[in-house]
């Protein structure tokens, strides 16, 4: 590791560990501490993800670093801190925002994403990339969910920061979430080194539904075995939890979720009319393209008779329509 690496670590290490102090025992933090607990945040929760506050300072961090001799040049370099293109002055990249501090597989903290406490945009602001950072690299939570995604051998992508708290809060310890970004090759080589079975948990409104099917069409062609679990209402995990506690979130969600060909079969109808004759007849073309994908032959007539049962017609011709998909489509 060299010095200027190393460096970046320690600055990174420092500022967490203050951001945490000012969250939890100062009265410029109140706020803050107030706004996680009325989310539904655990001071256990706080703690075990150090969770922390930035104060409302344009230089806090700038002398804080640079009385402990940390060279400007590279806490910019960091990410911690901007310089004026004007006068050359540096000024602190998170202002009034509660603190996620961000840590690579080793447990080092490398980087934070700062959540503003109001309506502020952006909601989430992220350290750029930088010499420690890496967002297609990296998994929130990784390094503490490891030991529980080997041993359940089964890992939970979720898509937020709130969701990991929430979920592990409740007893779900192998949830990990990407920055924010789509999933990178990279992330799934991360997981397939652990486990190869992921069950989806995105929120249940439309981005997280469509992103849903992008990471699981990405994952089934690393070769995982995939789940997705969907919430009422339009949820996401952390609101879920906060309205039907734990024991839902663990049994009616993380335990009830559907298979790969089952998400797809309520993926496709949505917003789809199925009482209309043409739509319904697209949509049964649609879901035997995807059951003629399937490569296991009990998997295969087990979806194909769901779909005769549901839309009354005969096993007979639903086979020989796969069939002629099998032979236009190779
Ligand atoms: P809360 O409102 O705090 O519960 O956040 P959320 O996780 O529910 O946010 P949302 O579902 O909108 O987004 C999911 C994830 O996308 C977040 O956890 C962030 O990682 C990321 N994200 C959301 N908004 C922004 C943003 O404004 N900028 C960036 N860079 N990332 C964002
Ligand atoms: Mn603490
Ligand atoms: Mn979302
Ligand atoms: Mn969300
Ligand atoms: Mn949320």
């Amino acid at each position: 590791v060299s010095p200027e690496f190393q460096s970046m670590l320690d600055a990174h290490e420092l500022l967490s560990k203050f951001y945490h102090h000012l969250l939890v025992n100062t009265k410029d933090g109140q706020h803050a501490l107030e706004y996680l607990l009325k989310r539904g945040f655990t001071r256990e929760s706080i703690d075990k993800f150090q969770i922390g506050y930035s104060l409302n300072s344009w230089d806090f961090v700038y002398k804080f670093l640079t009385k402990r001799e940390f060279s400007p040049e590279l806490m910019e370099k960091a990410g911690l801190i901007i310089k004026r293109e004007r006068d050359g002055t540096y000024f602190d990249r998170f202002r009034d925002r509660i603190m996620f501090p961000i840590f690579d597989r080793n447990g080092n903290c490398i980087a934070f994403s700062g959540r503003s406490l109001g309506a502020e945009e952006p909601k989430y602001l992220n350290s750029p990339e930088t010499a420690i950072f890496n967002k297609s690299k990296i998994l929130y939570n990784f390094h503490l969910a490891k030991p529980s995604i080997r041993k359940l051998q089964q890992a939970v992508l979720f898509e937020g920061f709130a969701d990991v708290i929430a979920a592990d809060k409740s007893g779900v310890e192998n949830g990990i979430a990407t920055m924010g970004t789509s999933l990178t090759e990279e992330h799934i080589t991360l997981i397939r080194q652990n486990t190869q079975s992921i069950t989806i948990c995105f929120d249940s409104d439309k981005a997280g539904i469509e992103a849903a099917y992008r990471a699981g069409n990405m994952l089934m062609d690393a070769g995982c075995t995939i789940k997705v679990a969907m919430m009422s209402d339009g949820l996401d995990p952390d609101e879920y939890i906060k309205k039907n506690g734990p024991e839902k979130f663990r049994n009616e969600v993380i335990g009830a979720s559907h298979t790969w060909m089952a998400f797809k079969f309520l993926y496709f109808r949505r917003g789809k009319n199925l009482q209309i004759e043409g739509e319904r007849l697209a949509y049964i073309e649609t879901i035997l393209k995807e059951i003629s994908k399937l490569t296991k032959a009990v998997e295969k007539d087990h979806y194909l008779r769901q779909l005769a049962s549901e839309f009354s017609i005969s096993l007979d011709a639903l086979q020989q329509q796969l069939k002629q998909i099998f032979f236009t489509e190779k």
